[in-house]
């Protein structure tokens, strides 16, 4: 489906009660922690710097014999290039920044003064001058042979051969790794794009389930295989990114999906359960949140609030209260009602001896191959065990390799990664590389008040951080971290240990990097907002997870979260040297999440901020926004901002914004938005192609807080789309991938 830029107006809509897991991010974990304790051909344009393996006859061929495939026009134009490394930016052109020159958007009102959602507003809408297409949406087959998508007849079976639930991180493969420039110059450009599928909600996905939860095995079963990735060929096509039914690349990876487990951590005894003794092969994955991609071509698939899919209210609890500790501190409290799949399947039942460690087996980075469809995806336990954000990669300028994660959860950390060996530029796909994520260190960072910062060596060998960690004891007195491996597995109570700096959830941590995967020693990364952030120090019921647990929260505003309640911020780091495998560090805020239109402070919705008020300060100019979430730059150096909660917080849909990163400090900087979203919809993503002419977004969970939304829709988006020929009365909400680019081809951005 094409559509042009649609004006927002103002309409009645629907209402409805939200599911834990519905919920934006914003309120996703908060709530749930509360309720148990309470085609522009662009010469500028660099090509990474890769050895091809394909000569241009091969690559030729094989776009040539996709025509048919795709239902290709006889004579495409020639166009737009692809590069040959997921989607960046450009670090040669990164100092110019700006050159945002598109008309920024209005706000999409969420709901009317009655609180019922706008219904005109269940529109995407971008710049005059710009469109989308839909690429891929919830249900869509991948495989050949697999008939439409029918959503009263939905089976495990069926489920696995179709385009996921609640889609999030995106990222593009050259078709073809390793290929020579002169791609840049054929007919018909392609990916293969992979995303995460993070999790499900039954009200949105089955018709006449009204409860947050399905309690029969078949249902759960079906549930299973529309979570974790997906991996799916596109191609621009007449202006239109498209997907490719057909594609030898298509893949999923879901709950049923055989994963090694690799690193130092493998074969752990608490990664052993009785259906793998050994430790060392997972089955399946699960709320995959962001993630990133690496220059040796593999996609990084991050899991985040894994704690959701384990019951802890089926029996009686862990018996070993160090284990229980353990348990407690990713959020799997005692009485914590889950998924209920422990009902059926007992390994997400942490009262049985199936389920009392497969929890141990999520919260970990996962490394696809896309390039080799019957490759093991990989869990990379060497980068810690977290509710990780995502898993962003940047080269230092001698080919280290480094990696950043967030933990996103109150008062929680920022990571970064350390591969012991480089990245071997010659042999790009070489077994090396593709085990460099498996052995290095892992830091967590520290903020100071004058804006200095260090990277905390996770490491019970290092000899300043090691002894700290080492004394960390469970509340018996057990010590908590006997050996490395221990770290990794209960990452966060390193962190504690070491005197992190506990930020307001921490998502996207991302650093521009140039054609050859080097960055600049820059990182932007957002903290979405913080409910529980309050300035005396004391702790709210939401925290006891910790503090129940021995830590102490230090819940007082600093430096690194200056606001009590805050509504999101931005935070830029320049690792010392400008390089990324300094363990020291610069770093300022640089944006604070709001409403410039008042200065001086306001009381967004929902936010007793005790007779103070929020303020964006003089951080910057333009439209009002709130919980920032994922980051992208695009080849210019602009920071590309997608929300996942202003609704809540602003009555305003979610939406991309852009910001130059050029402006000297101490000055504010122009904030633009360049894209609304539908309704109840979060934006993820976004991600640039590396010349720029498209953005691919990827719209989770539209019609979020519209429960039963088979017969009482807040969204029926993309069904609704300017020329459907779905009945109204059909129409249901699907999370879908779009792609937005110029009506003339150009530079998104211009
Ligand atoms: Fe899945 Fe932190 O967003
Ligand atoms: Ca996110």
């Amino acid at each position: 489906m094409d559509n042009q830029s649609a004006a927002p107006s103002t309409a009645p809509g629907a209402t409805g009660r939200r599911h834990p897991e519905q919920e934006s991010s914003m309120d996703r974990i908060e709530n749930l922690n509360d309720q148990v304790e309470s085609a522009n051909d662009d010469d500028s344009f660099r090509e990474r710097d890769m050895s091809g393996q394909e000569t241009f006859e091969d690559i030729v061929e094989q776009h040539l014999s996709r025509r048919l495939l795709l239902g290709g026009a006889a004579a495409l134009p020639l166009l737009t290039m692809p590069g040959l490394l997921p989607g960046g930016s450009d670090g040669a052109a990164y100092a110019q920044s700006a050159g945002l020159t598109f008309q920024s958007l209005p706000e999409t009102v969420s709901r009317d003064a009655s609180g019922n959602h706008v219904t005109a507003s269940d529109v995407v809408t971008v710049p005059p001058g710009y469109r989308f297409n839909v690429v891929i949406k919830w249900g869509d087959p991948l495989f050949p042979g697999v008939g439409a998508f029918d959503v009263n007849n939905q089976t495990p079976a069926d489920a696995r051969q179709r385009f996921g639930f609640n889609n999030d991180m995106i990222a593009l493969f050259p078709e073809r790794f390793g290929a020579p420039a002169t791609i840049g110059r054929l007919p018909f450009p392609s990916y293969i794009m992979a995303t995460n599928h993070e999790y499900v909600t039954p009200p949105t996905l089955f018709p006449g389930v009204t409860t947050n939860t399905v309690t029969d095995a078949d249902r759960q079963a079906v549930l299973f295989e529309y979570v974790g990735v997906g991996i799916v060929r596109i191609a621009l096509q007449n202006g239109n990114w498209v997907y490719d039914q057909n594609s030898r690349f298509n893949r999923r990876i879901t709950l049923t999906t055989p994963i090694d487990i690799t690193g130092p951590a493998a074969g752990h005894p608490k990664l052993q359960t009785p259906a793998d003794p050994n430790g060392r092969r997972a089955l399946g994955t699960y709320n995959n949140c962001a993630g990133g991609f690496t220059p040796w071509g593999t996609y990084l698939s991050a899991e985040e609030n894994f704690n959701f899919i384990f019951d802890h209210h089926l029996g009686t609890p862990v018996a070993d209260p160090t284990i229980l500790q353990d348990h407690v501190d990713v959020g799997a409290r005692p009485g914590v009602v889950g998924s209920e799949y422990g009902r059926n399947f007992p390994r997400f039942n942490l009262s049985t001896p199936e389920g009392r460690n497969e929890i141990y087996r999520f919260g970990w980075v996962v490394e696809v191959d896309p390039y080799n469809p019957t490759s093991t995806p990989a869990k990379r336990t060497a980068l810690g065990r977290f509710k990780h954000e995502c898993a962003t990669v940047a080269l230092t300028q001698n080919d280290g390799v480094v990696l950043y994660s967030g933990d996103d959860e109150r008062f929680e950390y920022v990571y970064k990664f350390i591969a012991a060996n480089r990245f071997d530029r010659s042999n790009p796909r070489s077994s090396a590389n593709m085990s460099l994520l498996d052995s290095g260190t892992i830091y967590a960072a520290r903020f100071n008040a004058d804006g200095t910062g260090q990277w905390l060596a996770l490491d019970i060998n290092n000899p300043a951080t090691g002894p700290l960690i080492r004394a960390s004891v469970y509340a018996n007195g057990t010590p908590r971290f006997p050996t490395q491996a221990d770290v990794l597995i209960n990452t966060r109570r390193a962190g504690d240990a070491v005197g992190a700096t506990p930020m307001d959830r921490p998502e996207d941590v991302e650093a521009p990097v140039d054609a050859s995967f080097r960055g600049s020693g820059r990182v932007y990364f957002t903290c979405t907002n913080n409910s529980s952030r309050t300035a005396n120090g004391l702790p709210t019921n939401s925290d006891a997870r910790r503090t129940g647990s021995g830590r102490q929260i230090i819940n007082q505003t600093d430096a690194a979260n200056p606001r009590r309640l805050g509504i999101g911020h931005i935070i830029e780091i320049i690792e010392a040297g400008n390089d990324h495998a300094a363990l020291t560090f610069t770093w300022r805020v640089f944006m604070l999440a709001g409403d410039p239109a008042n200065p001086n402070g306001f009381v967004p919705a929902g936010r007793n901020v005790a007779g103070g008020s929020l303020n964006v300060g003089n951080t910057y100019t333009g439209p009002r926004f709130s919980a920032p979430d994922n980051v992208a730059f695009d080849k210019l150096g602009n920071l590309w901002i997608a929300t996942d909660g202003s609704p809540e917080i602003l009555n305003q849909n979610d939406q991309i914004l852009a910001a130059p990163t050029n402006v000297p400090p101490g000055q504010p900087i122009p904030l633009s938005r360049f894209l609304t979203a539908p309704n109840g919809a979060e934006c993820c993503g976004p991600l640039m192609t590396p010349d720029n002419s498209t953005m691919m977004v990827a719209f989770q969970h539209p019609g979020e807080d519209g429960a039963r939304v088979f017969n009482n829709p807040q969204s029926t988006w993309p069904d609704n789309l300017p020329g459907s020929t779905i009945p109204a009365a059909q129409r249901f909400p699907k999370s879908a991938v779009i792609a937005v680019r110029r009506l003339d081809g150009g530079r998104i951005g211009s």
